[in-house]
């Protein structure tokens, strides 16, 4: 809480450390009334300071310094000086021992940063810059020490106590116990970890392909103890893949995880100890739904993958935060790519990423992959740093084909173990090993705004010649209003006339692209503002298939006709491409009618797109998880981005016609697939009976949406008789946006009597309603957030209804009188005062003001404003806020 305004952070100051910390000797006591932190920090002078001050400025934020000695003798206090956020000493000797003494006080904090509790248990969260609220310290990622923690805590309340390492030594006196732990690498602050608790855990082993014998443990609250098998097999399968495809081994004998009910954020790669919101790491099939497993099996592996791409080669400065997450995103979607369907898993990640980060890049926060400045690190912790900084590195990937991929990342790992460095070492080790030159790739890392493709095409029958007219462009975004063309691999495949593949010869001169003449799918590079590309021998007028898997995060533009789309629907060998048709005949479809609707014109939906549907219905052989995929209808956060000005009333009765239109005129096929997939799909893990579950589950929501009275009876009976959280889950969805209220109230009742001990399930009963457009009117999430299983200290339960609201009901939060508004700004007031980070969180849909229509756009703005003029705002709030406004 600052009354002066935050102070911005620039990575053009960025300077080494004067001072290195060796060794970082804590000893934590831990009381019911607060802790006791007492640190021994072995320092010297850095000898590759860039202009040695000496002047030593540790960080240290709510902290109370009970005892200061250097070298053994108690410091006075005007021998150092001490303000809110620093504890600054000068004229030291060269090398030193520090020792500090502070009392910090776990029970109160509600920020969730640094060391606090979640129900009976103490944890810690140092990412990014929590770890001055344990102890003043060097807190930054450049700075790396080895450490010893020991832990001394009331033994019959506390029986474990873990932290980062081995355990080396423990002891007990009276009620009390206590453990040491050493970490024998060196890391830097923001990986530091501890947890207490009265846990349990399941164990399990994995032997290394050096043939190491690691220990595996997963730690919980006892009546999670049935919950933790998936997230042990999806590590082992994550150790094994990281093993086989970039040959890295774990290089502890232990590795912990443990699940906290109130986190921050998904999941943390604390060495040795990664500690996890328990949504992402706890499930059953009883309790838990398909997506669940398959997205706790990409965190448990993005978690683990950190270990390398995170830990050992860590960030010089927070500016390059994507170095860790984008490339640690890309290795887990790849790994997810190899275990399920790799075009499913494309598809969602780019749903995610065009609609969340486009419309995040189009926005008042949008920012590089790697940002030039903050004011609050913890605000950049964004689509953009993890999903776009993936996109990125998958470009490199591209460029260099796996092979030599694998040897720039081995390159990589090897030159940098053990440093903390910048997206630019990486980048230069894919230089080196490919010898190409990244200098204009490495735009994609300093230029922010989604670069736009506009592509038009000529077929010239006598030279049997294939033109591409490629433009690129990026609109200004803050601080940035010219961009520089960027290098953008566009992977281009050609139909012919019965929907094949054509043969890719490229013109010389012409451009580079990837691959050989003759293969079907071809990377052509794009570098200027403007180029063409031809291709030769190409006998008849083709269909082209481009940015085939979405080869580059661009928004491309070709005048593509609803027939074009049809048909690639049907034939495209490009499965991300077959649904993208899909998706873009969708939204011409929408836009056609919300315009209409704008102008006071009726038009109808055009039938090609019901047809389109009734193929995808009617298709016995594709491969489930895609056709349920392919049948979903655009969401409205989608059709909003894509908008030049949203016109919330416009795009819900759009959406609403098409449902019903789908309705009345699928219905019957809709039932029939039902039927036929609901008796095949069974209640198996394995991504077959998934893959039935999801189009079933999508057959039977379609059919809710549209209004059939059958979907009623239909999702009851699911609902009685599921077996798997998945149906029953999707059934009482399918009832909450159904045409029968009454069936959807008592199915929620029956569910939360069912459920009410599980938290877990009770936060996805939360959000079904909280994202409802008939549940989910403002007096609806008002009694939500009465109720007695919603907790404000509880970030999950906050999220699951305030979040969900704000981000995802569009028909209630954007009510015209403004009320949806408001109630979002009283939240975000109320959080700010306990937890920060999430009010910032929950701004998002507030800074897009800009693109609505000028009514809600005024409302939207004042609410903004309100905030802004709230005394005490946090930092966090703060810079989301103030450039909202800008
Ligand atoms: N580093 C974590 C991850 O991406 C995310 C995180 C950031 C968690 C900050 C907590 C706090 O895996
Ligand atoms: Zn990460």
């Amino acid at each position: 809480m600052k009354e002066s305004q935050p102070r911005t952070i620039y990575l053009k100051d960025y300077r080494k450390p004067d001072f290195l910390i060796d060794a970082t000797d804590l000893n934590f006591q831990l009381y019911e009334d607060g802790a006791r932190v007492t640190s021994q920090l072995h320092i010297r002078r850095n000898p590759d300071a860039d202009a040695f001050r000496d002047v030593l400025e540790l960080d240290g934020v709510e902290l109370q310094l009970e005892r200061l000695l250097l070298d053994g003798r108690t410091l006075n206090p005007d021998e150092y000086q001490l303000d809110d956020e620093t504890l600054r000493l000068e004229r030291l000797p060269k090398q030193f021992v520090l020792t500090v003494v502070t009392w910090i006080k776990p029970q109160e904090n509600t920020c969730l940063e640094g060391l606090y509790r979640s129900s009976s248990m103490f944890c810690t969260q140092c990412e990014a810059e929590g770890f001055r609220r344990i102890t003043y310290y060097l807190d930054r990622p450049d700075v790396m020490s080895s450490f010893t923690t020991t832990i001394e805590a009331e033994k019959s309340r506390y029986p474990v106590l873990l932290s980062n390492g081995n355990p080396v030594a423990s002891g007990e006196s009276g009620d009390r116990h206590w453990v040491k732990w050493e970490d024998p690498f060196k890391k830097p602050c923001y990986l530091f970890a501890l947890v207490a608790g009265d846990l349990e855990w399941v164990e399990d082993s994995f032997t290394t392909m050096s043939g190491r014998e690691v220990q595996l443990r997963i730690y919980v609250e006892p009546q999670d103890l049935n919950k933790c098998s998936h997230a042990m097999d999806s590590l082992k399968r994550s150790m094994t893949w990281d093993e086989e495809v970039y040959g890295r081994e774990y290089d502890l004998d232990i590795f912990n995880i443990v699940a906290v009910s109130d986190f921050n954020m998904g999941a943390m790669e604390n060495k040795g100890l990664n500690i996890f919101n328990s949504s992402c790491v706890l499930a059953n099939p009883e309790t838990s739904t398909d997506s669940a497993f398959q997205r706790i099996e990409a965190i448990v592996a993005h978690e683990y993958f950190h270990n390398w791409s995170g830990n050992r080669v860590t960030c010089r400065d927070w500016f390059q935060l994507s170095l860790k997450e984008g490339f640690t995103v890309f290795r887990d979607a790849e790994f997810s790519a190899d275990m399920h369907s790799r075009a499913v898993k494309r598809i969602e990640d780019v749903a995610l990423l065009r609609t969340m980060q486009f419309a995040e890049d189009a926005g008042p926060m949008s920012h590089p992959v790697r940002p030039d400045s903050y004011m609050e690190i913890s605000n950049f912790y964004t689509l953009t740093v993890y999903e776009k900084g993936s996109e990125v590195v998958r470009m490199l990937h591209t460029l260099l084909e796996p092979e030599k991929f694998r040897e720039g990342s081995d390159l990589y790992f090897s030159r940098f173990d053990g440093q903390a460095v910048t997206t630019d070492d990486f980048v230069a080790c894919m230089e080196e090993v490919s010898g190409q030159d990244f200098t204009q790739f490495k735009r994609w890392y300093s230029q922010s705004g989604t670069p736009v493709l506009t592509v038009t095409d000529h077929y010239d029958a006598e030279t049997s010649e294939y033109r591409l007219d490629v433009k690129q462009s990026c609109p200004p975004t803050p601080g940035q209003q010219e961009k520089q063309p960027f290098q953008i691999p566009l992977a281009v495949g050609l139909l012919d006339g019965s929907g094949k593949d054509m043969p890719l010869t490229l013109k010389a001169g012409q451009g580079d692209a990837s691959g050989a003449d003759g293969d079907l799918t071809r990377n052509i590079l794009v570098r200027e503002s403007e180029q063409s590309f031809v291709f030769t021998g190409v006998t008849e007028k083709p269909t082209p298939s481009l940015l085939r898997s979405f080869s580059a995060p661009v928004r491309l533009n070709y005048p593509y006709d609803r027939n074009q789309l049809t048909f690639l629907m049907s034939f495209d060998s490009d499965g991300f491409n077959r649904w993208d048709a899909g998706q873009k005949l969708a939204v011409s479809v929408f836009n056609e009618l919300i315009n209409a609707e704008l102008k006071g014109e009726q038009v109808d939906i055009d039938e090609r797109y019901i047809d389109a549907m009734r193929q995808v219905l009617l298709d016995d052989k594709g491969d489930h998880a895609m056709l349920a995929k392919m049948v979903q209808v655009p969401g409205v956060s989608l059709l909003a981005e894509q908008a030049e000005v949203v016109h919330v009333d416009a795009i819900l009765n759009a959406r609403q016609r098409v449902h019903e239109r789908i309705g009345a005129s699928l219905s019957e096929l809709l039932l029939s697939k039902y039927r036929q997939l609901h008796a095949q799909s069974g209640n198996a893990l394995d991504s077959v009976s998934m893959g039935l579950r999801a189009y079933k589950n999508a057959c039977l929501m379609l059919l809710a949406q549209g209004g059939a009275q059958e979907s009623v009876a239909l999702a009851k009976l699911q609902m009685q008789q599921a077996q798997t959280m998945t149906d029953e889950f999707g059934a009482l969805a399918a009832l909450v946006n159904g045409p029968d209220i009454e069936a959807a109230q008592s199915a929620l009742a029956d569910f939360l009597c069912k459920w009410k001990k599980d938290q877990l399930v009770m936060e996805q009963w939360f959000s079904v309603q909280a994202a409802s457009e008939r549940h989910g009117a403002l007096d609806s999430i008002q009694a939500l957030t009465a109720h007695e299983l919603f907790s404000e200290r509880n970030p999950n339960k906050v999220r699951s209804v305030i979040g969900t609201f704000g981000g995802q009901n569009w028909r209630h939060f954007h009510a015209a009188d403004g009320s949806g508004y408001r109630f979002l700004r009283e939240w975000i007031i109320k959080m700010d005062g306990l937890n920060p980070q999430i009010a910032s969180r929950l701004l998002t849909p507030l800074t897009r003001w800009r693109k609505l229509e000028p009514q809600r756009s005024a409302l939207m703005q004042k609410e903004l404003q309100e905030i802004m003029a709230h005394p005490g705002l946090s930092r966090d709030a703060y810079e989301v806020v103030s450039k909202s406004l800008k």
